[in-house]
């Protein structure tokens, strides 16, 4: 019987990290667009924290790059330039204001539409920034406008 021979050294630890830039560089610039492997991501530097998510907002691939920053319910948020949705720079969860149609006096409250935009990994190694792409497996919203069709759609967008 054969017996195969597995490779423990194969997986090394920069595995999947691209090199996006200094930190100095990234920290002074705020907003950095990076295309890694035919993907559009915006790297946000806020308030010493760096955050990476799909450039093109889930909604209609608006362009998330000049969006304003704030706290929403507790989480920081980019507002997309295009109709305001309000996107958790941490999880790219949707946050909405509403009331609860069951109760006539409810003021409205914020809720999670639930993860609609890819978020990635940043890491920090001597001053150097990586990215890393989100291996989270299923169909995110956001991910239409990193296909063919969503590239032609937000084009117009
Ligand atoms: Fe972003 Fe509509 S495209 S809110």
């Amino acid at each position: 019987q054969m017996q195969s021979v597995t490779n423990s050294h194969s997986e090394q630890p920069t595995g999947g990290l691209h090199f996006v830039g200094k930190k100095d560089d990234l920290v002074a610039a705020k907003r950095s667009f990076r295309t890694l492997e035919d993907r559009d991501v915006l790297i946000v530097s806020h308030e010493g924290v760096f955050y990476a998510l799909d450039s093109y907002c889930y909604h209609a691939g608006g362009k998330l790059d000049h969006g304003d920053i704030e706290e929403f319910d507790g989480k920081l948020c980019i507002i997309c330039p295009k109709h305001k949705y309000k996107i958790s720079l941490a999880k790219g969860e949707c946050l909405s204001k509403a009331k609860d149609p069951s109760q006539d006096s409810a003021l409205p409250r914020w809720y999670s539409k639930g993860v609609k935009q890819r978020t990635h990994l940043v890491t920090e190694i001597n001053g150097d920034i990586y990215v890393k792409l989100s291996t989270e497996p299923g169909w995110l919203e956001s991910d239409y406008y990193q296909g063919e069709k969503g590239k032609r759609t937000r084009a117009i967008a």
